[in-house]
């Protein structure tokens, strides 16, 4: 990770973005790593992703790329921030869950835990269909130590200060996914 001011990348307008946090070849890194590791885990079986949209989409892609076993996709919509807020609703929406995964090994992955709400109720969703096997795979995880009931992931990217960021699927109000890395969003009153 990096406290560096780097130049902003493409896509990001400077009165919007403070600085990158995460940038795009730490990300790659991880991400290749976290699949060494979750490919090694299933090796010889047959894994389901159950990925968690929109701001799964890019790890997704890129993950995947690096698997070496015989996987599936399978998606669920979830949303925890209502529009232009950076506060967690507590009330994640969530489209159905595929019956296919009973008896499946299914992962979950989603790009950031916050409260952990939302990776609590799919998990209990999940659980409630019958997987085989049920694991949890985010790429950041704030760092809230007044938080200990949170739902303890099985493969976390990276743990980043309690601050809003975007990029690399990340969005705020549904903008910013297409940054290449991951950055820090200006709060309000934040000077330039
Ligand atoms: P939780 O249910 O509070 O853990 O929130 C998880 C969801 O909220 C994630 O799947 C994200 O979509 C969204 N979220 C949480 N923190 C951030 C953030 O810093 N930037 C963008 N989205 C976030
Ligand atoms: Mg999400």
């Amino acid at each position: 990770m990096t406290d560096g001011r780097e130049s902003l990348p493409p896509g990001a307008s400077s009165g919007d973005i403070s600085h990158i946090l995460v940038p795009r070849q730490e990300i790659q890194r991880r991400v290749e790593e976290l699949a060494r590791q979750i490919g090694h885990l299933y090796e010889g079986k047959e894994l389901t992703i159950l990925a968690v949209l929109t701001g799964s989409l890019i790890f997704l892609a890129d993950l995947i790329r690096h698997l070496p076993i015989k996987m599936r996709i399978s998606l669920i919509s979830a949303s925890s921030y209502p529009g232009a807020s950076t506060r967690s609703s507590g009330a994640p929406l969530m489209g159905d869950l595929p019956a296919a995964l009973a008896g499946q090994h299914v992962l979950i992955l989603d790009d950031i835990l916050d409260s952990g709400c939302t990776m609590a109720a799919l998990r209990e969703k999940v659980q409630a269909i019958g997987p085989s096997t049920l694991r949890t795979c985010v790429l950041v995880r704030k760092f809230l130590p007044g938080c200990p009931a949170r739902p303890e992931p099985d493969f976390v990217g990276f743990e980043i200060p309690d601050r809003f960021v975007v990029g690399y699927g990340l969005d705020f109000d549904h903008l910013y996914r297409n940054l290449p890395d991951i950055c820090v969003l200006r709060q309000d009153g934040e000077t330039q």
